[in-house]
């Protein structure tokens, strides 16, 4: 199998740079900088908390028809704002029958990918990674990946490029029912805005849990009114009563560590990027909390806060765990 990664910056990059340093042939389609720093370095720098790597793969800005032959898969890495522009261009030079695997957050991508392509498969990436300088990423450790056929049920494919990414060192499972975990993993980000807002100092207080509980609880009220189901294929991943549970565990401070890994929402702050994805997590909620009469101040907060950090360019931590308790209290009682 060859792999294109299209739109490959933070987690594209860090997909990509393992299957290379297997042997596999990889070709990033990314932005100019990234894809000059890499051609420059002969590589990809891939740094983590378990070592430095240096990635043999090759980097362009735009995919050429000779990239692309029956026995390649593209992994779709943009951010969901990027999906549409992204897939059209694709499409403009890879074959309609080319597999496609959205390994992106959010549950509405695969669905104008399936407009383009056929073959569509959904991909949960359990894994932090950023991209802050051209030609290097960095990545906490390997991380947990899903794959599965678009909508639904079983199919070759998908058990064909797990094989692949666990020989790549990656622990894969391959999903029946790919939406269900693509639910759990939007659940999960939920807490992104939180964590990209919040002053690091705070993340050890019971504040900053109190709000990451706050949004995850109501996703799940919001998703039992709607009889939908967030869940992982085969129970390996922690269910959001789990993550609510590991949340309010009591737990040491934490020491800062030496490789610099923050989500992408954190990363786009941190960037001063002109567009977040968050609505894309919190505006299902959001939409289907208003059908159901359920209030769901911790969802709006947080998604009003990170729109805000994005637009002003306030940079990540730019508020308090308190002030943002406060204020979703305030708006729960309507002071
Ligand atoms: N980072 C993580 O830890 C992580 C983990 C799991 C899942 N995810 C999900 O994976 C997706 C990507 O996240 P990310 O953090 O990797 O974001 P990212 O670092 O911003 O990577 C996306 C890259 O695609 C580039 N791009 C957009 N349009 C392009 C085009 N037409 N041609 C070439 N490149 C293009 C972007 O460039 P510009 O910014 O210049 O437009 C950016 O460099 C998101 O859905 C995210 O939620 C992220």
């Amino acid at each position: 199998m060859r792999f294109v990664v299209f739109g490959a910056g933070a987690v594209g990059s860090v997909l990509g740079g393992h299957l290379a340093l297997n042997k596999q042939d990889v070709l990033l389609v990314t932005r100019e900088p990234h894809a000059a720093a890499i051609n420059e370095n002969n590589g990809l720098r891939m740094l983590s908390a378990t070592g430095d790597y240096s990635a043999p793969l090759r980097a362009a800005t735009k995919l050429a028809r000779e990239d692309i032959d029956a026995d390649t898969c593209v992994f779709f890495t943009p951010k969901s704002n990027d999906t549409k522009s992204c897939v059209e261009q694709l499409v403009k030079t890879a074959p309609p029958d080319t597999p496609v695997v959205s390994f992106q957050n959010g549950v509405t991508n695969e669905e104008i990918i399936v407009k383009y392509f056929e073959n569509v498969y959904g991909g949960v990436c359990r894994m932090t990674c950023s991209q802050l300088q051209p030609g290097q990423v960095s990545f906490r450790k390997m991380g947990r990946l899903v794959v599965g056929k678009y909508p639904k049920g079983a199919h070759s494919f998908p058990k064909k490029l797990a094989s692949v990414l666990e020989e790549a060192g990656f622990d894969v499972s391959v999903s029946n029912s790919i939406m269900c975990d693509k639910w759990l993993k939007l659940i999960v980000n939920l807490q992104s805005g939180f964590n990209a807002i919040i002053e690091n100092r705070d993340h050890d207080s019971v504040e900053f849990m109190e709000l990451k509980v706050g949004v995850l609880e109501e996703a799940k009220k919001v998703l039992r009114a709607q009889k939908m189901k967030a869940k992982s294929c085969d129970d390996r991943d922690l269910s959001v009563d789990d993550v609510i549970g590991e949340l309010k565990k009591p737990k040491a401070p934490r020491s800062p560590s030496s490789v610099r890994v923050n989500n992408s929402t954190w990363q786009n702050l941190y960037l001063k990027r002109k567009e977040i994805e968050n609505g894309y997590f919190h505006n299902p909620i959001i939409e289907m909390a208003k059908k159901h009469k359920i209030d769901v101040p911790f969802n709006e907060v947080s998604l009003e806060l990170v729109t805000e950090s994005c637009n002003e360019q306030l940079g990540p931590g730019a508020f308090r765990a308190s002030e943002v308790l406060q204020k979703i209290k305030d708006r729960s009682t309507g002071s």
